[in-house]
């Protein structure tokens, strides 16, 4: 059995993780359209990605013999018109998606649930390399500027990026 308050913070923290997968779904699209298809493959993982985090903590509550209570995904948002404003706003979200990870994991540790925070810690040490994976492709694109040779240098390199399904736990 999962405390209600905790179960309720996973049931919110899985609507944001499918909330992750369909905004960087909406940004592929972004990059679809500027045909800058290693940006799309990026993205492709990065989707891959947060549906395996949403499942995770699916998985998980049922485990626990928690109730899975699923919301409706919000229309994803952004405001970003370059490569560079929506890497922005990518970092923006993956800050906000830790913040929100360590409120969950605050809730496991008031109600005394180990358990839950030995999982956590998974999803807590995944958000450091989210944020350092992105920052980092932010801080190219800021060196890159507005040279449209290296922009394509760097798309062609993202086609490197494979998506390798997470053990989480
Ligand atoms: Fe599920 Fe990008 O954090």
């Amino acid at each position: 059995m999962i405390n209600e308050k905790l179960e309720a913070a996973f049931n919110e923290q899985i609507n944001k993780e499918f909330y992750s997968e369909y905004l960087y779904l909406a940004m592929k699209v972004k990059f679809m359209e500027w045909n800058l298809k290693g940006f799309v493959n990026w993205f492709n993982v990065q989707v891959q990605e947060e549906h395996a985090h949403g499942m995770g903590m699916f998985d998980y509550l049922d485990e626990r013999g928690g109730n899975i209570k699923l919301e409706a995904i919000a229309k994803p948002e952004f405001k970003g018109t370059t490569p560079l404003e929506i890497f922005e706003e990518v970092l923006a979200h993956e800050q906000f998606v830790t913040s929100s990870i360590n409120h969950v994991a605050d809730v496991a540790e008031e109600v005394k649930d180990r358990a839950a925070l030995h999982l956590l810690d998974w999803y807590i040490k995944e958000q450091v390399e989210e944020e350092s994976n992105v920052g980092g492709m932010l801080a190219t694109l800021k060196l890159i500027g507005d040279d449209k040779k290296a922009l394509l240098m760097l798309d062609k390199d993202l086609m490197a990026r494979t998506f390798v399904q997470p053990v989480i736990g």
